[in-house]
């Protein structure tokens, strides 16, 4: 059933070189950083561009379909997120762009968790916050939160859907019900969880979502923010500029409401109407086989895992239950760094290791030095699984082939022969510059 992947994407089949020489068919597992665009996202894509104009902007016949395809775009996933009516929909760069949009705007203190990602954990730093340390247990830390939120009054709840590292769900629905008990709203990143689950925003109770599009298979440089009106229309705009504004002077201006006052600029109509493509693909799938496929997958993933007696798959609590498609480890008597470049330099398998823009969580898993994560989608398949299984198998049997070394902090291998494409020369420290990543050497 997961033997072929669940949906075409673009890329499938790609061959990628080996340093050994040669090449095979490259393994994403890499779906949780950036997922690859669908095939009927490009394909949208490609069918919208020759009639891209500006947006909001020009009486010309394509400025007015650019107009309807980016305000379509905004109904579309208004109605595949379960959006109530009057919620703001608004396209921002990504998920960290729209919880920093939120943040600006939020009048009140803001609770997180410790096991955040840095997109939802930084922007609340400069404001007046709380960060709660995760419990043992996903029910101890419920009920830490319900506590917290019963001894002082937040604005509001900030949690992820499903965890960048582990891929633990927490259950939203559960704390929506807490945080409005207790006079607060919840916001969600659910980066890792629109890839992976369909939300319905008002039957959960969620108030505000955050996601991106280069998650969700359409990598075209939108995210997205949903959520009540009227914190959004009483917050300063998140960019002053065009679009934003009703009037303006020398000295002052006038600035609109809705989901304008925090789009100034052209808008990214692409990014939009690609993300809008991708929840209708998504959406129109049966839900069943789609969750089955990457049941089937995680599973196997696992159980490989756990077949290696070296390595440790990471979770946060005992009592959370099943995950989304992502899943760290750690090799034994192997740094992370090394293996990732060791999996992708001799098996051709993308992999991502670090500290995964989560550096409290990987701090309170006493991994200061990070892991690896193998992420899948509706584009992976059982052969991607097998192969990561059988490049740590080797690894751990005969270690490397080819030496590696650490450069500028990443590892990489010895005197790499791989070319790049033409339109993408080599430059050189590019072998991986990783924000989020830690030096190996430390
Ligand atoms: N936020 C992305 C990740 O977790 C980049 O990998």
């Amino acid at each position: 059933m997961s033997a072929t992947p669940f949906l075409p994407v673009t890329g499938a089949g790609a061959r990628v070189p080996l340093v050994s020489g040669g090449e095979v068919a490259y393994a994403n597992l890499d779906y949780a950083a950036s997922a690859p665009a669908l095939v009927a996202v490009r394909q949208h894509v490609d069918e919208v561009l020759p009639y891209y104009a500006s947006v909001h902007r020009g009486a010309g016949y394509l400025s007015q379909v650019s107009t309807s395809l980016y305000e379509s775009a905004r109904n579309i996933v208004r109605r595949h997120l379960g959006a109530r009516d009057d919620d703001l929909v608004i396209f921002t760069r990504n998920s960290t762009d729209a919880l920093n949009l939120l943040a600006k705007a939020v009048p009140g203190p803001v609770l997180v968790l410790d096991i955040e990602h840095h997109a939802n954990l930084l922007p609340w730093q400069s404001g007046e916050h709380r960060v709660l340390l995760a419990s043992s247990s996903l029910a101890a830390t419920v009920a830490s939160i319900a506590n917290a939120l019963e001894e002082q009054s937040f604005a509001l709840l900030a949690v992820t859907g499903a965890s960048n590292v582990t891929g633990e769900l927490l259950p939203l629905a559960e704390l929506a019900a807490i945080a409005h008990r207790n006079g607060a709203r919840l916001a969600v990143d659910a980066a890792q969880l629109v890839p992976h689950r369909r939300v319905d925003i008002a039957a959960t109770g969620i108030d505000y979502l955050a996601f991106s599009g280069h998650k969700v298979y359409a990598p075209f440089g939108s995210g997205v923010l949903v959520g009540p009106r009227d914190w959004l229309d009483a917050a300063a705009p998140y960019l002053l500029g065009g679009g934003a504004v009703r009037n303006v002077t020398v000295q002052h201006a006038e600035f609109t409401d809705g989901e304008a006052r925090h789009e100034a600029g052209s808008p990214n109509v692409i990014g939009a109407a690609a993300i809008a493509r991708a929840l209708e693909v998504l959406g129109a799938v049966d839900e069943t086989a789609w969750l089955d496929h990457e049941r089937h997958l995680v599973k196997r993933l696992r159980s490989g895992l756990d077949g290696l007696p070296e390595v440790r798959t990471l979770r946060i609590w005992p009592d959370s239950g099943e995950t989304v498609g992502v899943v760290s480890f750690t090799v034994a008597g192997h740094d992370s760094g090394l293996v990732a470049a060791y999996l992708s330099a001799e098996h051709g398998i993308g992999v991502r290791d670090g500290r995964f823009c989560a550096h409290p969580l990987l701090a309170s898993l006493d991994l200061p030095a990070g892991a690896l994560r193998a992420s899948i989608g509706v584009g992976s398949s059982q052969d991607d699984v097998d192969r990561l299984i059988a490049g740590l198998h080797a690894l751990l049997e005969g270690g490397p082939r080819w030496g590696y070394e650490v450069e500028e902090g990443r590892w990489v291998p010895r005197d790499d022969p791989r070319a790049f494409p033409a339109w993408a020369p080599k430059l050189p420290g590019t072998a991986g510059a990783a924000p989020c990543a830690i030096p190996a050497h430390n």
